[in-house]
């Protein structure tokens, strides 16, 4: 099988990342696992995109192959974006490092000079309310300290290289591991800091109501294989639509279990 993967750089775009036709096959033969077959997605610059689906549907092998981490079976992959930050559920910080140089990093590895890194990443953290902890270290902080942290540092992933493309963000399950009210806050945070930046995010979740609350677009993946089977625009989301996807995503997960 060959696949036809493209990734295109041009300044003037209508679409931040397009998916067509992508399948993704782990493994040969017998033990083969079909993650995802036929995903057709697109995300306009600056939009708000949150993917739902059952547990093992392919969401985060969705992300890998848009981060680039992965690389797809077959279909095409369209990125008019600079490189794509990722944001994971672990804020994987370097335990040595303040919370000011961990986000320099990020500005270091695209090759930002070291007077603007300084100033960027202070900037970047004061855009996540961090600006008075910037010489802590990780582990002065607490885990919705460390996952903002780790916020300011996709973010300065995104908006270095950027050269007039727009910039893409990565979230796969970025807030689950923090407690309700945690989570609270730093829902509000991303969706003030993407009104700000104008970055469009694929922000994968479980959980309908954040989904629902966070993007402008919910797109529901089916069960392995996962593919998209159902589109809601979500910008004035009222409680019926946020029951319609709750019972779609009942389905497409007992589906998954039957
Ligand atoms: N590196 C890999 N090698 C083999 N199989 C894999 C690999 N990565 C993922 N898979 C399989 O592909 C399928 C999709 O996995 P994926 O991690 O994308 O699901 P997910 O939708 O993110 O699930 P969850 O909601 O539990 O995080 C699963 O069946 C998984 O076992
Ligand atoms: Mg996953």
């Amino acid at each position: 099988m060959t696949a036809t993967l493209e990734t295109t750089a041009q300044s003037t775009v209508d679409v931040a990342v397009e998916l067509t036709g992508v399948r993704k096959v782990f493994g040969h033969g017998s033990s083969a696992v079909v993650a995802l077959d036929g995903v057709d997605l697109k995300v306009e610059p600056g939009e708000f995109v949150c993917l739902l689906g059952a547990s093992g549907c392919g969401k985060s092998t969705l992300l890998n192959i848009v981060a680039g981490l992965d690389g797809a079976t077959s279909g095409e992959l369209r990125l008019t974006t600079s490189r794509p930050a990722v944001m994971f559920q672990e804020p994987a910080l370097m335990p040595w490092l303040t919370a000011q140089r961990n986000v320099e990093l990020a500005l270091r590895f695209a090759g930002v000079g070291r007077p603007a890194r300084k100033r960027r990443a202070l900037e970047l953290l004061e855009l996540v309310r961090l600006g008075d902890v910037a010489d802590k270290r990780p582990h002065e902080l607490s885990g919705g300290m460390r996952q903002r942290v780790a916020l300011a540092r996709a973010l300065a992933s995104t908006t270095v290289s950027a050269d007039g493309a727009p910039a893409l963000l990565l979230m796969d399950e970025p807030f689950a591991a923090l407690d309700a009210i945690t989570r609270d806050v730093l829902q509000s945070e991303l969706v003030r800091v993407w009104e700000t930046t104008n970055t469009a995010i694929i922000f994968v979740t479980h959980d309908v109501r954040e989904a629902v609350r966070l993007g402008q677009r919910v797109v529901l993946l089916s069960s392995r294989p996962g593919r998209v089977v159902r589109e809601w625009d979500v910008t004035d989301s009222s409680d019926e639509v946020l029951d319609e996807i709750n019972t779609e995503l009942r389905e497409v997960i007992s589906g998954h279990a039957s």
